[in-house]
């Protein structure tokens, strides 16, 4: 930005950008947690380096089983609800399930509807060796790409549950050549989620890009969490590789049993509530 002394000057609230979070390979950790509207994106926005609008959304907002119902539209209204109440963080937003698998063309009018919709600065998309060939096209064409593989939410009809996977040696290299071909196609950072520790510190020290851990390693060089989990405001289960921060789920329970109760006794509204004509002198 130029001043009246023609030095230039850092916008006060630049954002993180994909630069800044791919350089930060084998550096200080990058935090990451998920939003998927404006005031939660408000009060987390200083404390992370990116936040990310997961599909996950679909079960955590709208009470749907699995993601596989989440649409590109549900995607871009959070996305730029996200974008609107954050100033710092890098904002990446999930492509839902449908949008890029079939052609790389199909995936990138997805992107450019969420790039230029939204605001935010990357798509994340599930995935490995086969969607190496989409994450090059999209890359070429300006769209920075956060991949995820591991356990893909996305692909729960075909692993037929949510268990970790790379137990099998196998299973584990196949995760390994699926972290690599993402990282050579153009990928800026790769979330593995759900898998054996040993593979994702494994993964971590073989990619040339930063992997964000969700049930993998604390080796990796981010973390990334549903931030409706870590605060105890999705449900009762915890999984294992969730850490509850809070409990605001019982602490909204508690205030709402209050606020009936008040209404139900006549002392809410109390007279500083209401608006009464002044006393005529
Ligand atoms: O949808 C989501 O929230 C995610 C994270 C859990 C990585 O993909």
């Amino acid at each position: 930005m130029s001043t009246k002394t023609g030095k230039s000057q850092r916008l006060e609230f630049q954002r993180l950008t994909v630069r800044d979070i791919s350089s930060r390979k084998g550096a200080e950790p990058i935090v990451c947690v998920t939003a998927y509207t404006a005031p939660m994106a408000g009060f987390m926005d200083d404390a992370v380096d990116v936040l990310l609008v997961g599909d996950s959304l679909g079960m955590v907002l709208y009470g749907f089983d699995s993601t596989l119902q989440v649409t590109l539209d549900m995607m871009i209204n959070h996305g730029a609800a996200v974008v609107r109440g954050s100033k710092h963080a890098c904002v990446v937003v999930d492509l839902p399930f449908g949008s890029y698998q079939a052609y790389p063309a199909d995936a990138f009018k997805a992107c450019a509807r969420v790039l230029s919709e939204t605001g935010c600065a990357a798509v994340k998309l599930e995935g490995g060796r086969e969607m190496a060939e989409t994450i090059r096209y999209l890359t070429a064409r300006g769209v920075p790409v956060m991949a995820h593989v591991g356990l893909t939410p996305q692909s729960v009809n075909q692993f037929g549950g949510y268990r970790t996977r790379g137990r099998s040696t196998v299973e584990a290299d196949n995760i390994a050549a699926d972290a690599q071909a993402v990282a050579d196609a153009g990928a800026f950072a790769v979330v593995i989620e759900g898998t054996m520790e040993p593979l994702a510190r494994s993964i971590t020290e073989n990619v040339p890009i930063p992997t964000i851990g969700i049930g993998a390693s604390p080796a990796c060089d981010g973390q990334v969490l549903v931030a409706e989990d870590m605060l105890g405001l999705f449900s009762d289960f915890t999984p294992k590789f969730v850490k509850r921060y809070a409990d605001l789920g019982s602490q909204v329970t508690k205030a709402v049993q209050t606020y009936a109760a008040d209404v139900r006794a006549r002392r809410f509204p109390g007279p500083e509530h209401v608006v009464t004509a002044k006393a005529k002198k």
